[in-house]
């Protein structure tokens, strides 16, 4: 089961200043699924995701990275195998949409960073699968809450790696461009790469991942596809919430109905 696996940590624990956030934690990211990792505010998450790329201090344990030790690859070498969409996204200034996703580029140009006609059509092509191609010339800081959201998603998308990280993607977006964007982490998966993405969004989580990986206070509770971990007893002993589960009349996967907070 190991050969398959994207990301792997083994024991790891995280933390700030002597506080632990993140412990003892043993999982493993399936190559070629759609991860979706849920817990409460504050359990670890972004921190968790930020240790993948190496953003994170570790106070203890491994993390493998296609069965590789993290610390053994150059950082471009990392740079081109997990891109990642931070939770909190900077707004550049005097920066338009076309340069900030050009920016995805720059692990695979040379010294002097020149774009490739090839990096046009990417770049091109990633702003026409967000919906922002009409947005290309807009300055990024001019741009409403959801749409820089999709610029910097596009961004991400540009690098083209085969590990894609997305810390709450779908956070300012519209209903349609949620779906539209859990249908774009679909297709990336259809196409062989990994997508590991925080949602809050229970429901859509069941709905669209293949596998689901539940932390509370920085532990592992539970790790498996949606029919496997959702259980009632699941929603009340991590987020506090009564809640029946029915079957999607959509699509057939499980879905929580809340009944009450506890
Ligand atoms: N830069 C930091 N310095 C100190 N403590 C931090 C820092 N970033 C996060 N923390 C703390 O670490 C814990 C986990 O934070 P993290 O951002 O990983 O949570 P999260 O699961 O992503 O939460 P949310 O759902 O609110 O995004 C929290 O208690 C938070 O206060
Ligand atoms: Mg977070």
């Amino acid at each position: 089961m190991s050969k398959d696996s994207a990301i792997r940590t083994e024991n790891l624990s995280l933390g700030y200043d002597g506080k632990t956030v993140v412990s003892d934690l043993s999982l493993s990211i399936s190559k070629g699924k759609f991860s979706v990792l849920i817990g409460p505010n504050g359990c670890g998450k972004s921190t968790l995701l930020r240790s993948f790329i190496r953003g994170q201090r570790r106070l203890s344990g491994r993390i493998l990275i296609e069965e590789r030790a993290i610390d053994t690859f150059p950082a471009n070498a990392l740079a081109r195998r997990l891109s990642m969409l931070a939770q909190v996204l900077p707004v550049p200034e005097g920066v338009t949409v076309r340069q900030l996703i050009a920016y995805g580029r720059s692990p695979y140009n040379g010294i002097w960073g020149r774009l490739r006609s090839s990096d046009g059509e990417v770049i091109q092509a990633v702003m026409k699968r967000l919906d922002i191609a009409a947005l290309a010339d807009v300055n990024v800081d001019s741009l409403s809450g959801g749409q820089r959201q999709r610029a910097w998603i596009a961004m991400v998308l540009a690098q083209e790696t085969p590990i894609v990280l997305l810390d709450e993607p779908t956070t300012f977006l519209d209903i349609s461009h949620q779906v539209e964007l859990l249908e774009i982490a679909r297709g990336l998966v259809a196409g062989g790469r990994t997508v590991v993405a925080v949602l809050h969004d229970i429901n859509m989580a069941l709905r669209y991942a293949d596998e689901v990986i539940v932390l509370d206070n920085g532990r592992l509770v539970a790790s498996g596809p949606p029919v496997q971990i959702a259980e009632r007893s699941l929603f009340s002993d991590v987020f506090n919430i009564d809640v029946r589960i029915v079957e999607d009349p959509a699509v057939g996967t499980p879905m929580i109905v809340l009944e009450q907070k506890i």
